[in-house]
């Protein structure tokens, strides 16, 4: 098993107001297993991603990832884990304009220990993965939507992750661009690489393998 979530709840604050947006999430994923996530606008699916990332932590609840327990950690182990088994892909993209395709595909190895040529070689593989190695000089503002998705993906793939979270990743996309990064996406998963995709797009759940619904603060 890759991930085992149990009974995770989360709600936030809102001056004397408790919001509860996450009631008792149950999520178990196996290795290599493409899941999508379904959900309307505001039903916490993002809460769930940022949680799964180690970017944000439930208020009671379970998460074992790689059988490592997701709560307990330090912020250095924390750090670690995100640098080495994670992958991250966005509906913006969040590509820094200033460094160009290579520059931005290396940035997760800020907290990846590898060595240089490792890490040379891999940020090279991941570009030619996404089909952009005759892009890997240009920056983030000479490329269209699609083609700035598939550099965070390439991103999200660099340090060959265990798990990719993808939080709306064609929210901003048109139609073909979408399919584009939908048939990416489900080649990375033939790969091997576990994804979670989350989307309120009912056309994303065609190419996962399982569909999940997040409802009333939790998925069923
Ligand atoms: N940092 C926050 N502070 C207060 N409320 C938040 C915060 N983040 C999200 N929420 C609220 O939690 C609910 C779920 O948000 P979110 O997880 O972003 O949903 P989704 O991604 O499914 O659209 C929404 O009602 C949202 O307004
Ligand atoms: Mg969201």
């Amino acid at each position: 098993m890759l991930l085992e979530v149990e009974k995770v709840y989360k709600s936030y604050q809102l001056g004397r107001n408790t919001i509860p947006v996450l009631q008792g999430v149950d999520l178990v994923v196996k290795k290599g297993e493409f899941v999508s996530i379904m959900g309307t606008s505001g039903s916490g699916k993002s809460t769930l991603l940022h949680i799964l990332g180690g970017l944000d932590t439930p208020d009671r609840g379970s998460y074992r990832l790689n059988k490592k327990d997701m709560l307990s950690l330090s912020d250095d182990e924390r750090s670690w884990i995100r640098g080495h088994w994670l992958g991250f892909v966005f509906q913006t993209f969040d590509l820094l304009p200033e460094f160009d395709l290579v520059e931005n595909v290396s940035l997760p190895f800020l907290y990846n220990s590898s060595d240089p040529e490792t890490m040379r070689k891999q940020v090279e593989n991941a570009i030619e993965r996404v089909g952009l190695a005759h892009r890997r000089r240009h920056r983030p503002f000479e490329l269209s939507g699609g083609e700035m998705q598939r550099v965070a993906i390439a991103r999200a793939l660099a340090v060959n992750p265990k798990l990719i979270l993808a939080d709306e990743p064609t929210g901003n996309l048109d139609s073909r661009s979408s399919r584009h990064i939908l048939e990416l996406f489900q080649e990375l998963h033939r790969s091997g690489t576990a994804i979670i995709l989350v989307s309120h797009d009912e056309k994303v759940a065609a190419v996962s393998e399982r569909t999940l619904h997040m409802i009333d603060g939790y998925l069923q």
